[in-house]
């Protein structure tokens, strides 16, 4: 199933997120649903806030669905360690068409627990160390306009504001 993106301005994007107690069917079902759903928006990740569901759950492929391996589900995810820094265009699927310069790490370690509860480490460079630091913001509440400097995110809100007003948000 296909899940609609929640676009800035729900309020489930900026709550932190409680942990996944749960590994059975229904979050293999929801983590296979969200690699589906991020395929179909042309993502490289997704949290589950951007679905309407609270819980500290993401899912990651920066191949963009070319590579099996490159699939990553993060349950309970946390930064045990980061180095570097890489200063890129970032952008959000809860932000379709907004993107801002961000600094971020240019490497990443995560500890997670995949879908069946196994808990794991890896280590990302660039553009994948960018994803794991984008979708824990989210699992955080916070949005990448958060990172930008007031003046470029109080732009970005009243473009968006107008754009809700016109009925296009
Ligand atoms: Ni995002």
């Amino acid at each position: 199933m296909i899940y609609p993106i929640i676009k800035y301005g729900n309020e489930v994007l900026e709550r932190p997120t409680p942990r996944v107690e749960k590994f059975d069917d229904e979050l293999r079902k929801l983590t296979d649903d969200m690699f589906e759903s991020m395929y179909a928006a042309r993502g490289v990740g997704l949290a589950a806030p951007q679905v309407g569901i609270s819980l500290r759950l993401a899912v990651v492929d920066v191949s963009s669905g070319k590579t099996p391996e490159a699939r990553i589900v993060l349950a309970n995810p946390e930064i045990i360690h980061a180095e570097g820094e890489q200063r890129e265009e970032e952008g959000c699927l809860s932000l379709p068409n907004f993107r801002g310069n961000v600094m971020r790490p240019m490497f990443v370690t995560v500890r997670a627990q995949d879908a069946t509860g196994q808990t794991f480490e890896m280590r990302g460079e660039q553009l994948l160390a960018r994803a794991f630091c984008h979708e824990l913001d989210h699992l955080d509440g916070t949005l990448f306009i958060q990172h930008l400097s007031m003046l470029k995110r109080d732009l970005i809100r009243r473009k968006i504001k107008k754009l809700r007003k016109a009925g296009e948000w």
